[in-house]
């Protein structure tokens, strides 16, 4: 069985093929960094339109490296949900053409489930049941996971992502975007202790959220002081760039890995799963694989090319399609977060 693998929901213009075992066969990703760059963040309108230009190219090669025609399909999935509309409506309107046009089942892979899932495609063992912490540009939330498409939501970031404080952070500090790379390559050469910046509710043990926008406004102070607005103006020592990197890195880190813990600990699970483009952080694996160590639990981290926006992870279709589940053309795209599936 092969499947074709459609995935716009940011940023990221990206098409895989994958296999029932599941195996990927190809996997292309086309990165739009280079257009949002120089606002710092992403700009909705701009995505939209890129992934427009690029969808059918990105197609096209990712059969070819997989050495298949798209006669050979046998499902094309999207992901339909979470992520900024226009960019979501581009995979939706190409997968749902592909499926008209060569007769075939059309499946809705959820964006966040997609990111658990690139745990289990790369480890090749079943991973479920576990808790799963997806931490992305736009989200950051802890699930109890049951199955592949069976998740509840047990806590969220109240305002900002992780990724988020990481892309703003960074261009406070004059680094470039997106910020969760050079961040953590100016945190290599700081001082972590440096600055003491808030971990917001990780003392609380009775909530499993996450709040990043007070840690970005502490980071925005220890550069200019809230009598001084116009801290863009001031000009930071290498140094001084170096420790304020290390520190808030630092505090977002303590919060992740002291969240994941208290699930894992709420929920009597014994395995963590770890996707999102902020899984990529060095200092957050070595700190999730010091811990988990000590606490006897199984720790999956999405590899590299698996943490960030990518088409392979939808090789959780598979999981759909055998379970029969597929989608008819009034498939919508849904930009908000569904809390509870399954
Ligand atoms: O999962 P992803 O590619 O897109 C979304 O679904 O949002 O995540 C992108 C986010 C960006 O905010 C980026 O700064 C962050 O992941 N990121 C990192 C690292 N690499 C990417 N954050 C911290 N450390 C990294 N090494
Ligand atoms: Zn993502």
């Amino acid at each position: 069985m092969k499947i074709l693998t459609l995935e716009t929901t940011c940023d990221e213009t990206a098409a895989a093929v994958v296999t029932d075992r599941p195996d990927v066969l190809a996997s292309v990703v086309a990165s739009q960094d280079d257009l949002h760059q120089r606002f710092g963040g992403v700009v909705p309108e701009i995505a939209s339109r890129a992934h427009v230009e690029r969808i059918l190219p990105v197609i096209d090669e990712a059969l070819r490296r997989a050495g298949i025609t798209l006669g050979e399909l046998d499902a094309v999935a999207v992901a339909n949900t979470p992520g900024l509309a226009g960019s979501l409506l581009v995979g939706l309107v190409a997968a749902k053409t592909l499926c008209v046009a060569l007769g075939i089942p059309l499946i809705a892979v959820d964006h966040l489930q997609a990111h658990v899932y690139a745990c289990r495609l790369a480890s090749g063992e079943e991973v479920f049941p576990c808790v799963g912490l997806v931490i992305s540009g736009g989200h950051t939330s802890l699930y109890r996971c049951l199955g592949p498409v069976d998740f509840e939501l047990l806590g969220a970031t109240i305002d900002d992502a992780a990724g988020e404080a990481f892309d703003k952070v960074a261009n406070m500090l004059g680094l470039a975007y997106p910020g969760g790379p050079s961040v953590q390559q100016a945190a290599e050469r700081g001082n972590p202790k440096a600055y003491r910046f808030p971990r917001a509710f990780l003392q609380d043990r009775e909530r499993l959220d996450f709040s990043f926008s007070g840690l970005k406004t502490a980071v925005r102070y220890a550069i200019a002081g809230p009598g001084r607005p116009d801290f863009t103006r001031v000009r930071l020592a290498p140094q001084q760039v170096a420790d304020l990197a290390a520190s808030f890195q630092e505090a977002v880190v303590d919060c992740l890995v002291g969240k994941a813990l208290l699930a894992l600990e709420r929920t009597g699970l014994r395995v963590l799963c770890v996707g999102g483009g902020v899984a990529a952080n060095a200092r957050l694996r070595q700190r999730l694989g010091e811990e988990c160590g000590r606490g006897g639990i199984r720790l999956h981290v999405a590899p590299l090319p698996l943490c960030t926006d990518n088409a392979a992870m939808g090789a959780i279709a598979v999981e759909r399609y055998r379970a029969g589940l597929f989608e008819d053309l009034g498939l919508d795209a849904l930009p908000g977060m569904v809390r509870k599936t399954g």
